[in-house]
C-alpha cells in the first residue's frame, strides 16, 4: 500500500470571527505522482484547502496528513521544516522575498530543503532559465513583473522536487504561452520525482493537464 501524498479527512476550517466555515469537512487524497486541479467559484475555500495542506493553518476539526505525518499534530515549527523539506508552495499573491533577488529567493528554498549552496544555486538557474526569466535572476522582486514574479514563485517551489507540491492559481498572472511554460515546469518534477499536485485553478488549460478535478463548493466537496 502505498502513502498518501496528501491526506484531509474530514477537515474543518473557520476564519476568527467568520460565522460560515470556509472549508467544511473535506475528505480528499493526492496519491504520489498524481495531478489534481481544485475549482470552484471565487470565495469557496481552495486557498484555504491550500494553506491547511501546507500546514500554514490548522484545522479546527479533522485531519491534514503529508507523506504518511499527520501535520495537523505537529508544533508550528515542526510544520515548517516539514514543510520546507517535503513540500512546495506557489502561493496565490506570489509572496517572494523582496529583500532577495529572483535567483537568492530560488536557492534559497533550495539550501533550506537541504541542498547545497552550491547545488542549489546551480539548479536555481537552470530553474529560471527554463521559465524564461535567467536574465532577471539578479534583480529583486520589485522590479519585475508580475507574471515573472509568478515564474519565479514556481521555480522556487520546485527547485527541490518536493514530494507534494500545492500551487495557488500558478497561471494567474500569466498569458497563455507562460502559462504553458509554468505547467511544464511543474510537470518537469512530476516526471523526475513523482511529485503530487494540487493546484487550484480557473485556468481550463491546467484543468485539462491535470489527472483529475475536485469541485469545491461553500467549503464542500461536490459529488
Ligand atoms: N483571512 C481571512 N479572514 C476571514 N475570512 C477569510 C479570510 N480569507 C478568506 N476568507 C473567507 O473564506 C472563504 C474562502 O476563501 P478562500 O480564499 O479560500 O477562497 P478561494 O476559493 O481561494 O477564492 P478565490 O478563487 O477568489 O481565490 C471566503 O468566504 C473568504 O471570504
Ligand atoms: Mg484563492
Amino acid at each position: 500500500m502505498t502513502v498518501a501524498a496528501l491526506e484531509l479527512a474530514q477537515a474543518s476550517y473557520s476564519y476568527p470571527r467568520q460565522e460560515a466555515p470556509a472549508v467544511d469537512r473535506v475528505d480528499l487524497v493526492v496519491e504520489p505522482g498524481e495531478r489534481v486541479a481544485l475549482v470552484g467559484p471565487s470565495g469557496c475555500g481552495k486557498s484555504t484547502v491550500l494553506l491547511l495542506a501546507a500546514g500554514i493553518l490548522v484545522p479546527s476539526a479533522g485531519l491534514v496528513a503529508v507523506g504518511g505525518v499527520t501535520v495537523s499534530g505537529l508544533d508550528a515549527a515542526k510544520r515548517s521544516r516539514h514543510r520546507r523539506e517535503s513540500m512546495g508552495v506557489v502561493f496565490q499573491f506570489g509572496e517572494l522575498v523582496a529583500e532577495l533577488t529572483l535567483l537568492d529567493n530560488v536557492a534559497l528554498a533550495g539550501e533550506l530543503s537541504g541542498i547545497r549552496r552550491r547545488q542549489a544555486r546551480a539548479v536555481a538557474r537552470e530553474s529560471l532559465d527554463r521559465l524564461g526569466i535567467g536574465e532577471l535572476a539578479n534583480r529583486y522582486p520589485g522590479q519585475v513583473s508580475g507574471g515573472q514574479a509568478q515564474r519565479c514563485a514556481v521555480a522556487r517551489a520546485t527547485v527541490h522536487r518536493p514530494a507534494l507540491l500545492l500551487a495557488d492559481e500558478p497561471t494567474g498572472a500569466v498569458d497563455r504561452a507562460n502559462g504553458t511554460v509554468i505547467l511544464d515546469e511543474l510537470d518537469r518534477s512530476v516526471l523526475e520525482v513523482g511529485t503530487a499536485m494540487l493546484i487550484a485553478t480557473h485556468d481550463p488549460d491546467v484543468v485539462s493537464r491535470c489527472d483529475r478535478q475536485l469541485v469545491l463548493r461553500d467549503g464542500r466537496i461536490s459529488p
